[in-house]
């Protein structure tokens, strides 16, 4: 498992030699010395040197400007020693580029100023090249990487799934019932599949740009269609869209991680679109979903979020039962099963990333 340590491997030869870090074997379904464990939004509002900054960029600058964002993915993993570090983004930038307006109001979420209402505003969207439109996640990446790869810590890319950015674009922000894209989507069948085809060849090539900038894993982040849709219009509306990603990124030579929300009602569909690795949620017990999803696939996940809130004498059962349930099986990433709540206190990221490793080290 050392030997390739310490040595500077190149991106065309990762894909061929074994990987040492505990992450990227994991993802692989090979065994690795401990479990290894990262969190959604591990660099978010919880963390005081965050708050720090923001007191001083805004969200967009933060993420725009490549030094800024690669010292906010760092962050928790100095704190914490995390097994992998997320490029700090979000999903929506690359909206931007396509012609969308895009704000994060404060306490409000995103916002899209212009959001599509009719065929034509969809005709009139951009699909602009990565490389041009999301340079400054690319050099964060870039800068994330020359500074882990001598610790062996891998930096994962991302981003959102065709359905759960068209709910941006359609409704113009959060929405509780997503009333506007389904009638959208129900009543403009044709001009639908067009608007998912457009999300698709912008987000599949910012994901290849993504792992050419250095991402050694990318994380697929399909957070609404689960919430929205019921199996058969998830299967008939939004399935060949993620299909058709997933094929395209499968070329990218790294392990690419589903993770769709809330698809318990048909999660073997929603894996079944693609990815090497299937991002648990919270909701189905970890060994259940796992056994669904089939053994020989590997899988992240599945703490609640919302346990890191509670004591630590309740915390700790919790983490337990998730390492319990997955039985020291190969192809295990310990991870919460949706992304931290800024009311998390840091104490206990740091108990469960020390918890998790010394329960886990061979
Ligand atoms: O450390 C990390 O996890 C990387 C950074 C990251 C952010 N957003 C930063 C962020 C990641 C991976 C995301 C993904 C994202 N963004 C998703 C998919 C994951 C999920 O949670 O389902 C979604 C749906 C979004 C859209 C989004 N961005 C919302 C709904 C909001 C507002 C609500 C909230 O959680 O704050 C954001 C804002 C956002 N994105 C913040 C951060 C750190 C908070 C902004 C701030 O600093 O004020």
């Amino acid at each position: 498992m050392a030997e390739s340590r310490g040595v500077t491997a190149t991106a065309s030869a990762e894909a061929d030699t074994e990987p040492s870090a505990p992450f990227l074997r994991a993802c692989r379904g090979l065994p690795a010395e401990r479990t290894p464990v990262w969190l959604l939004r591990q660099a978010g509002r919880y963390l005081p040197e965050y708050r720090a900054l923001r007191e001083r960029h805004s969200l967009l600058e933060l993420i725009r400007t490549p030094e800024l964002a690669a010292q906010v993915t760092l962050m928790p993993v100095d704190a914490f020693g995390l097994d992998a570090a997320i490029v700090f983004s979000d999903i929506l930038p690359p909206l931007q580029g396509m012609g969308l307006e895009l704000d994060f109001v404060q306490g409000d979420g995103p916002r899209i100023g212009n959001p599509i209402s009719r065929p034509r505003d969809v005709d009139l969207m951009a699909v602009p090249p990565a490389e041009e439109t999301m340079a400054g996640t690319l050099e964060a990446i870039r800068l994330v990487r020359s500074e882990l790869e001598p610790r062996d810590v891998p930096v994962i890319g991302f981003a959102g799934a065709p359905f759960t950015l068209a709910s941006y674009a359609i409704e113009g922000g959060a929405s509780k019932d997503f009333s506007r894209t389904k009638a959208f989507m129900l009543s403009e069948p044709a001009t639908w599949r067009r608007l998912l085809t457009k999300l698709v060849t912008v987000q599949a090539d910012y994901l290849l740009a993504q792992a050419r900038a250095g991402a050694q894993a990318l994380q697929v982040f399909d957070s609404w269609a689960g919430r929205a849709l019921g199996r058969e219009d998830y299967l008939r509306y939004v399935a060949p869209h993620n299909r058709e990603l997933f094929a395209s990124v499968s070329r990218a030579g790294v392990p690419v991680i589903n993770f769709s929300l809330g698809v318990g009602a048909y999660l073997t569909d929603a894996a079944a679109c693609g990815g090497d690795v299937v991002g648990l949620d919270w909701q189905l017990p970890l060994d259940e979903a796992w056994e669904r999803v089939g053994f020989e696939r590997p899988v992240q996940g599945n703490l609640d979020p919302a346990a890191l809130l509670a004591p630590w004498r309740e915390l700790r059962p919790r983490i337990d039962d998730v390492l319990d349930r997955a039985r020291g099986r190969p192809g295990h990433v310990f991870n919460v099963g949706h992304g931290l709540v800024p009311q998390t206190p840091v104490e206990h990221v740091r108990r469960l990333v020390e918890h998790v490793r010394e329960r886990t080290s061979a």
